[in-house]
């Protein structure tokens, strides 16, 4: 593909600006669509990120034939009825993290992009930062010897009131909860380092809503690896990851948007990392989808779908363990009140031009 790779983005809500901003400075790409519930919303977002084409549904911009990829960025549970909706329309997908909010959505998602030979990726942005390229080289290259125990936390403290009601994290109609929202972070970073687990422990507090407002998170691997994991949406945590090997260690300060890092060898002076985002950090996995979109590619090799599913079947034993399950989520694609016309009204404002004209 020589020509720009031309997005939408569906769902322009909080992250879809930074998703937006970060998209923006990128020079072989364009932002073209946006599709909301909501032509004022979709219209408000165009205006503030200059995008030439406003759907006022899902379907809209699924259909927009000036695109080729869609970032998904809806709370979680509409993930997959908004990817597949893409994928069948012959879209690329980029759709946020969690992939989706349970096993059998995930396998539904990647049977669809498979079946319409579509790319699909998890939007694990943290994975793409820099610092985390330069992670994964000390760790290939043995810096700390064999990798032994990773600890990390995301927690922030968010407190139940009717503003905080109004949002996601403690409505479990809208997935709820620290470990889907900030969870997946650390059991991503887990998979990073070991892969998938053989162990899984856990232990949470489920608050007043019924959504897992803390939690920690024990990984266990065969050769006796552990993760040791904190998620909260209630508590405010450092968001710190240190990776400890055999012979060092590594030290990521805000993990998941991690700008420096340090790794320390025994006997040996501290080698201190600092790569500073080009714009907001979420450039860097735009910058995968269009390399892999321009080499043919279905997926990313950084960031599989295989990989994705399993850290979804390692929530979903999670959950299980907690005995905590979602209320049935509704359809996103039903049309919005704001966006619906009284048949009343129509014939209205029909009656009223035909008089003008
Ligand atoms: N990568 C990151 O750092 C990061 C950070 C935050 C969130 N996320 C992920 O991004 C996704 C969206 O998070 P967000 O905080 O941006 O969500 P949000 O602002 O609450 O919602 C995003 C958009 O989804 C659409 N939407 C569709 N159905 C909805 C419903 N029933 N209730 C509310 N909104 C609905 C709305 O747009 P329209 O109605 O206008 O279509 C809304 O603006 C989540 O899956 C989250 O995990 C990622």
């Amino acid at each position: 593909m020589a020509r720009k790779i031309r997005w939408g983005i569906l769902g322009p809500g909080s992250i879809a600006e930074k998703f937006a901003a970060g998209l923006k400075t990128l020079p072989d790409a364009e932002l073209t669509a946006v599709g909301s519930r909501s032509l004022e919303r979709a219209n408000i977002f165009a205006d503030s990120f200059n995008i030439p084409h406003r759907h006022g549904t899902y379907e809209g911009l699924a259909d927009d034939s000036d695109i080729d990829a869609i970032y998904v960025s809806t709370p979680h549970p509409f993930h997959k009825e908004c990817a597949i909706l893409c994928l069948e329309a012959g879209k690329a997908v980029l759709c946020e993290k969690p992939l989706t909010v349970d096993a059998g959505q995930a396998e539904e998602m990647i049977a669809s992009a498979r079946a319409h030979n579509q790319f699909l990726m998890e939007a694990m942005w943290t994975r793409f930062l820099p610092v985390m390229v330069k992670v994964r080289e000390w760790l290939a290259d043995g810096a700390i010897g064999e990798p032994r125990l990773l600890t990390a936390d995301h927690g922030s403290r968010k407190v139940l009131s009717t503003e905080t009601l109004a949002g996601r994290h403690f409505n479990p109609e809208l997935g709820g909860g620290a470990l889907l929202d900030v969870g997946v972070y650390t059991i991503a970073l887990a998979y990073m380092v070991f892969g998938a687990p053989s162990k899984v422990t856990s232990l949470a507090h489920l608050g007043q809503t019924n959504v897992d407002e803390q939690a920690s998170i024990l990984l266990g691997y065969d050769s006796g690896q552990i993760a040791n994991l904190f998620c909260a949406i209630s508590t405010e945590t450092s968001k710190e990851a240190r990776i400890t090997g055999t012979h060092g260690s590594i030290h990521i300060p805000h993990f998941w948007e991690a700008t420096s890092a340090t790794l320390e060898v025994r006997g040996k002076d501290p080698v201190h990392i600092e790569i500073p985002f080009e714009e907001n950090g979420f450039e860097y996995q735009t910058i995968e989808v269009n390399n892999c979109l321009r080499l043919g590619k279905l997926e990313s090799d950084v960031m599989p779908l295989d990989e994705s599913l399993s850290i979804i079947k390692t929530m979903d034993t999670v959950r299980e363990q907690w005995g905590l399950e979602y209320p049935p989520f509704g359809s996103v694609l039903v049309p919005c009140q704001d966006n619906v016309v009284d048949p009343e009204e129509r014939m209205t404002e029909e009656a009223i031009e035909k008089n003008i004209s």
